[in-house]
């Protein structure tokens, strides 16, 4: 009797971890085939062969760097001994050179993943995870239990602005600072936040578009999202012999009725594998991989 029962729980368990499985693939969208889509000419960029997550194009106060009164800031997301921390630089314009004026660290900063600076030391920063744990992490990713959040940071205030996320990723703001941009990895959603003078983000609209999203670069001038996909989440979150696809979708008009969604770019991983970033700057795109290589393409 108790073998049956133990067999009726063993069994009940296997469904269980079945139907996970099956969610699993289809938040990853796992298997999804792409066909190659190419600007007419690109060109690996020469001396990047091991990663080149971040790319910033930088005029005056774009993301990462806030320029205040004529002084531009650097935020970095750093990650040391498995820590979390943003490390703040100044701009010192004669010499050329970043100075460290200090590491911030906090306990709702546990994991992050992208911030995106809106003031000298006053960022929002997307936690991908709950868990610090390396284990717990990767049972949060399997059972898709959606506890990734963003917080809002400054010096005299920090507080949870959205949570609920499937692998909050990528943020970033539009040009005019009205709106923030969320890439959720996991639902395969770009979401679109009202961003309130008491820095409290209210949820406006949330855009599919199937295929796993990273990060979000806004362009100065049109406003256009620019961002670095993984068609395929299966091939970058477990080692599969063949190699992590490349994807890039251009978002047109995000806060209209009709978004335009693009496909600028898609490469079955012979030529850049992992894709996690695009920037545009007069005609050109740069794209940006976890680990592996970079390429400029003419628009
Ligand atoms: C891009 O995404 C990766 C992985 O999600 C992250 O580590 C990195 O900080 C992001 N880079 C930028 C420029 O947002
Ligand atoms: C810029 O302005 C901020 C805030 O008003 C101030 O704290 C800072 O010292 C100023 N920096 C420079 C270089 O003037
Ligand atoms: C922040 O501002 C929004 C919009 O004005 C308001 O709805 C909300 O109650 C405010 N939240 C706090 C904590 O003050
Ligand atoms: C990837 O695409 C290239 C060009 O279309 C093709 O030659 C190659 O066989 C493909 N590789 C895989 C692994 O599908």
């Amino acid at each position: 009797m108790a073998k049956a029962a133990l067999l009726t729980l063993f069994g009940l368990g296997l469904t269980l971890l079945k139907d996970y499985q099956s969610t699993y693939e289809a938040r990853l969208n796992a298997f999804r085939e792409v066909e190659p889509v190419q600007p007419p000419n690109c060109k690996l960029v020469k001396g990047i062969e091991t990663g080149s997550e971040d790319l910033e194009i930088l005029p005056n106060g774009l993301t990462f760097i806030s320029a205040v009164n004529n002084t531009v800031y650097l935020l970095v997301v750093n990650h040391p001994n498995m820590q979390c921390t943003v490390e703040l630089f100044k701009f010192q314009p004669e010499e050329k050179s970043l100075l460290h004026l200090k590491t911030i660290r906090h306990k709702l900063l546990h994991s992050v993943n992208d911030i995106v600076a809106v003031g000298p030391e006053h960022f929002y920063a997307t936690n991908d995870h709950y868990f610090v744990d390396p284990y717990l992490k990767s049972w949060e990713l399997y059972l898709g239990l959606a506890w990734s959040n963003v917080v809002y940071y400054s010096p005299n205030e920090v507080q949870v602005v959205a949570d609920g996320f499937d692998f909050a990723n990528g943020i970033n703001v539009s040009p005019d600072g009205k709106y923030v941009y969320i890439a959720e990895l996991l639902t395969h959603k770009i979401h679109v936040y009202e961003k309130h003078p008491n820095w409290t983000l209210t949820l406006l609209k949330s855009l599919a578009v199937n295929t796993l999203v990273d990060n979000i670069s806004v362009d100065p001038v049109t406003g256009d999202l620019w961002v670095g996909c993984h068609p395929d989440g299966m091939k970058i979150f477990h080692n599969l012999k063949s190699a992590p696809r490349s994807e890039v979708i251009q978002i047109q008009n995000i806060l209209t009725e009709e978004p335009k969604v693009t496909q600028v770019y898609a490469e079955n991983g012979t030529v850049l594998q992992g894709s996690t970033v695009a920037a545009v700057y007069k005609g050109k795109m740069l794209i940006g991989t976890v680990y592996q290589k970079a390429l400029c393409c003419e628009l």
